[in-house]
């Protein structure tokens, strides 16, 4: 195992390269299951959640190839297994992806129940009951969910309860090889949705409304695609977790290859905390605030504050001159990263899913742990504005979605090492 160390208070400066983003390219890796032919997919972060999914294809039949780090090749012609088991799916939620692309193409499949998860519950009831709809008999065995329909899936108006991401992406992939139309109200219209929706409908999928909240798919009945080459769009979340560094430091950084109209709710909050921001084709430069104001933020589904950005914001208003509010409305238990920010001396209290920042006070560095994904990348920004040397463990966390993160962070000048535990 290893751990990141860190030496804060360090001006930075300079440009990060943003990957492809790790949740559009999930969905469209399981997307593949879906085509006749091989399928080259380009801009794929090298992450480790990428890695397990292309394990879990791998483990259908299906022959995956990474022709360099950032570039794979898929071809599912020859799956034999419908069982996406335990091990895989335990390591990440998002291996249920596989399960609508599966039904549709099989007629039945076996994909173990992802189970709780850190920050939060995170059922997949509402993947469920769309796919029943769709005329799908579901069980749930051993902790697997045991999927049938042998006469294939046909189309049927699907009224989400909540927007969900991965929801919308499983049933509009089943829906691409239904007979009929599949009608989904309340779909999600996140940036990775709209992409997947895009190479679908680039594939001979006809989709209405792609990018609002009522998709309209009219299902090949089972004929397989013939999917193009594609590029991932870049990571906005990575984006914005490289522009909180800049603010957090409160100092000139561009990020290149990055797509400023999917961080318009990000730079809006950045800008009303008094950062200024140059924007040309695909670089974001954020340039130093006067004063650091505070903020007041509630996480909601997309054009909104999405809650991948939360905990990274939750560490910006540490260094902001005031109260900042943090109202986290997708997921009951994301406020992890609290408990070891206040080991470096911050001041927030909550109450139930709100958080009060009061910011302004010097943080010390400290051993902290990692304890999700974007918690670890909150840890890091504190640690960058703290006095001394923070050691961040249980970085394997970050590795599921941030690529040469530690690369990224030097090359505009954090001290910044990974370095191997002690047993
Ligand atoms: C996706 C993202 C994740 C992001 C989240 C919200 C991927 C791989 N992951 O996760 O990074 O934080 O969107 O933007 O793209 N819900 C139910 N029943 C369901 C499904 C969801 O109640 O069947 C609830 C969830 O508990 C949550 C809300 O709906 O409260 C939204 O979750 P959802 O959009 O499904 O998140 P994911 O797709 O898992």
């Amino acid at each position: 195992m290893y751990y990141l160390k860190i030496n804060g208070n360090k001006k930075l400066k300079g440009e990060v390269k943003i990957s492809g983003a790790k949740n559009a390219a999930l969905p469209l890796i399981a997307m593949t299951l879906l085509a006749k032919n091989s399928v080259n997919l380009n801009n794929i972060p090298n992450v480790a959640d990428i890695k397990t999914l292309a394990k879990l294809l791998q483990n259908l039949g299906a022959k995956v190839e990474f022709i360099n780090e950032n570039e794979l090749n898929i071809d599912t012609s020859k799956v034999h297994s419908t069982m996406a088991n335990y091990d895989i799916v335990r390591k990440m939620r998002a291996s249920i992806l596989v399960l609508g692309p599966l039904l549709a193409r099989f007629g039945h499949c076996e994909v173990s129940l992802p189970g709780g998860c850190a920050i939060g519950q995170r059922p997949i009831d509402l993947h469920l009951s769309a796919l029943e709809k769709m005329g799908a008999t579901i069980q749930i065995k051993d902790g697997y969910v045991v999927a049938t329909v042998p006469n294939g899936l046909s189309g049927a108006k699907i009224v989400f309860d909540k927007i969900t991401v991965t929801g919308t992406e499983n049933i509009v992939m089943a829906a691409a090889l239904a007979r009929g139309t599949t009608h989904i109200i309340n779909a999600a219209k996140e940036p990775e949705v709209v992409q997947l929706c895009e190479i679908l409908a680039d594939s001979g999928v006809k989709i209405e409304g792609i990018g609002t909240d009522e998709l309209i798919v009219h299902g090949t009945d089972k004929n397989l695609l013939k999917i193009k080459s594609f590029s991932v769009i870049p990571d906005r979340i990575e984006a914005g977790t490289y522009l909180c560094a800049g603010a957090i430091t409160n100092s000139k950084i561009t990020i290149k290859n990055a797509q400023a109209k999917h961080l318009q709710a990000v730079i809006h909050k950045l800008e009303s905390m008094g950062f200024g921001f140059e924007i040309s084709n695909n670089d974001i430069t954020i340039l130093p605030a006067q004063k650091i104001k505070p903020c007041d933020i509630v996480t909601t589904e997309y054009p909104g504050f999405p809650t991948d950005m939360q905990a990274q914001f939750m560490a910006l208003s540490l260094v902001a001159q005031g109260v900042s509010t943090i109202d986290e409305r997708l997921f009951e238990n994301r406020f992890m990263h609290v408990s070891e920010l206040l080991r470096m001396g911050a001041d927030i209290r909550l109450n139930g899913h709100i958080a009060s920042v009061n910011g302004g006070k010097q943080l010390n560095a400290a051993d902290v742990m990692a304890t999700d994904l974007r918690a670890s990348s909150a840890l890091i920004l504190a640690a960058l504005v703290a006095n001394g040397e923070s050691r961040i463990h249980r970085i394997y966390h970050l590795d599921r979605g941030y690529e040469n993160l530690e690369q990224k962070f030097q090359a505009i000048g954090a001290d910044i090492t990974r370095l191997k535990e002690e047993q």
